[in-house]
């Protein structure tokens, strides 16, 4: 059973998305697509993927500054949600207090000033690693929190550079919870002693990227908070690196 095609999961990232921020974090997925509208300064905006874009808050944000923006994701549950909110301008999602309590809660697309972005915006389900052939020429592509969710996250990166236009931007901001249940043993691009030696998933991510990538800036911490229930919450902090393709 894939986690992001549950009940649960849905509106944890609804709420995670649009909902109220807690304990000073501000909106992530707004505050990736303000980031990456920074590095994008004085660049093409004319298209832009958000892969693994769950339920599209950063989707609908890069909208704002992007002629055409693509959201992708595995879950057919998400982008359905996605889907709904950018045609129907609103949705509702159940946020759990405690037990089978909690309230019905709607999001507008209105109310966060997004119905203008939103007419920029598609979203399809599908695979990062298996993308179609219409997949190209992006001048941006980001992937949230995405890369330890991957089955090969080297193949991931050693195959992004295809789908970017000469000197697009690729920003990766990932927590690097490596977990045997989404990335197995043998595909982990870092977190494990190599020659006695640490060598971290950052460490993985340069020797493979290296090939078609430099780095733009120095890697960011980017906090989160995912609300569970009134009285439990994930609090993550991400680290968010951008590359820009120069071959
Ligand atoms: C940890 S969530 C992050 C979602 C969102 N980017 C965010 O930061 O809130 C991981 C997302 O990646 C999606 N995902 C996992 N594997 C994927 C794949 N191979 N291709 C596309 N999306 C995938 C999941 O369905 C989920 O929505």
């Amino acid at each position: 059973m894939n986690v992001y095609e549950t009940d649960e999961l849905l509106s944890q990232y609804l709420g995670f998305h649009f909902g109220d921020h807690y304990f000073g974090v501000s909106n992530y997925p707004a505050r990736c697509a303000g980031i990456c509208q920074e590095l994008m300064a004085g660049r093409d905006k004319h298209k832009a993927l958000d892969l693994g874009c769950a339920v599209g808050r950063t989707t609908f944000e890069l909208g704002r500054i992007f002629d055409a923006v693509v959201g992708v994701d595995l879950s057919t549950r998400f982008v359905e949600a996605a889907n709904t909110l950018r045609k129907a301008g609103a949705i509702d999602y159940f946020r759990r207090d405690e037990g089978e309590l909690g309230e019905r809660v709607t999001v507008s697309l209105e109310e966060l000033n997004l119905t203008r972005a939103a007419s920029r915006v598609s979203f399809a389900t599908g695979d990062a690693c298996n993308l179609g052939p219409e997949h190209t020429g992006y001048d941006l592509i980001f992937a949230g929190n995405l890369i330890d969710r991957l089955q090969d996250p080297g193949a991931f990166l050693a195959d992004i550079h295809r789908r970017l236009a000469d000197n697009g931007t690729l920003v990766i901001s990932s927590p690097y919870t490596l977990m045997a249940e989404f990335t197995p043993r043998a595909n982990w691009i870092g977190g494990f002693e190599h020659n006695g030696q640490p060598r971290t998933v950052l460490d993985g991510m340069k020797d493979i990227l290296s090939g078609h990538f430099e780095p733009v800036q120095a890697p960011m911490d980017i906090p989160f908070v995912i609300r569970e229930t009134r009285r439990k919450f994930q609090h993550t902090i991400a680290e968010l690196t951008a590359w820009r393709r120069i071959r």
